[in-house]
């Protein structure tokens, strides 16, 4: 889960993205139609991740 400002623009795959939400899940299971965002896809496919934290997020330019 990140908990960025609404409106943060980044780049997925060499394409712009903005963020519409200010808290967001990433898909962790590869299974999203919607990546790099959980879309609940991973439920079907019973992915189950170990809980974690992200320390630092530095976006590149
Ligand atoms: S973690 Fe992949 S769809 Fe939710």
């Amino acid at each position: 889960m990140l908990d960025l400002p609404e409106g943060t623009t980044f780049r997925w795959n060499g394409k712009e993205m903005r963020l519409e939400k200010a808290k967001l899940a990433l898909c962790r299971c590869g299974g999203s139609g919607n990546k790099p965002f959980c879309d609940g896809s991973h439920k079907e496919l019973g992915f189950q991740g170990e809980a974690g934290e992200l320390e630092s997020f530095q976006a590149k330019p």
